[in-house]
């Protein structure tokens, strides 16, 4: 295990690159990963060796599929990972920069990097949460899931000549064919249609299905995006035994942690930026704030 940066009975934080960081954690450490990239050229997180900021979409897929291969060897043989990954338009003329140690923060989902399509034209979606679920594919990954993340909150965008974004996607991969899944821990109650039929069995539950409607998370002091805690909460609760281990390789402001946390669980988290450390190490003395919707 590298230095940490911070360590308590329950959480680890480690700083540094994820690649560097995971290459030192031993094999099969770590029961479940849930975790937000930084997405293709869309946030300057202003710290150096940040991912996001690649010259092309494949370069991006690359680091993407190195990452995820180095976090695979720490994942145990029935352990999951859960990666939600947001896309970005081709915008090769707008005024932030790729690459430079930009001053520049896009704290909005219309304000984007230059980020280059490669072959494709300014404007194209780049499909890159596909992009990056195919080649873990083809390194070995199995998808189980594709959920969709329906943001009812999701931010604005000042756009006339297209549809506003309100979903993400969620990809849930597993290292083997049989791995821990506890699909009771997250069953939902019947929806009332059901309950009110007359051959309805009283009490009974549902699968909650691969759409996942949650609010934007609203944490203070991140100018990026956070997601619900609910979102790593349900991943965990699924995905990870009672008292085992979660990894999140960009832990930014700790809400993986805080869910791990909740529940019992233990909690790995790597950062680039020793202040989104400070923020998560914050988040986890209050608490409070974390409550599920
Ligand atoms: C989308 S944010 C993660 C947000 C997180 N899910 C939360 O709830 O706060 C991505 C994070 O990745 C970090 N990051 C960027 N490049 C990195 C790298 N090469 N190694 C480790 N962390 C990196 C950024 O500092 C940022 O905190």
């Amino acid at each position: 295990m590298p230095d940490p940066y911070y360590i308590d009975d329950q959480v680890t934080l480690l700083l540094g690159d994820a690649l560097e960081q995971l290459r030192a954690l031993p094999d099969g450490s770590v029961d479940c990963i849930v975790t937000s990239p930084p997405y293709y050229g869309l946030r300057d997180y202003g710290t150096p060796g940040q991912y996001g900021l690649e010259t092309t979409p494949a370069a991006y897929v690359e680091t993407m599929r190195a990452l995820f291969a180095a976090a695979r060897r720490t994942l145990a043989d029935d352990g999951t990972l859960w990666l939600n990954l947001g896309d970005s338009y081709s915008n090769p003329s707008s005024s932030g920069t790729v690459g430079a140690t930009a001053k520049v923060r896009a704290t909005r989902a219309d304000v984007q990097l230059r980020a280059s399509g490669g072959d494709r034209p300014a404007k194209s979606l780049l499909m890159i949460p596909e992009r990056v679920a195919l080649a873990l594919q083809d390194d070995g990954w199995i998808l189980r899931n594709k959920i969709t993340w329906h943001k009812v909150d999701a931010m604005p965008e000042s756009v006339r000549d297209r549809l506003a974004r309100r979903h993400e996607p969620i990809y849930l991969f597993t290292k083997s064919q049989d791995y821990r899944f506890d699909l009771d821990a997250i069953r939902l109650p019947q929806a009332a249609s059901t309950a009110a039929r007359s051959d309805s069995v009283p009490g009974a539950t549902r699968n909650p299905g691969d759409v996942w409607t949650y609010s934007l998370a609203k944490f203070p002091g991140a100018h990026f995006a956070v997601f619900p805690i609910d979102l790593p909460l349900r991943c965990i609760m699924a995905g990870c035994r009672p008292g085992g281990t979660v990894l999140d390789p960009f832990s930014g402001s700790g809400t993986t942690g805080a869910a791990a946390r909740q529940l019992g669980r233990k909690y790995i988290g790597v950062d680039l930026n020793p202040a989104y450390h400070d923020l998560a190490r914050e988040r986890f003395a209050q608490g409070v704030l974390d409550l599920p919707a």
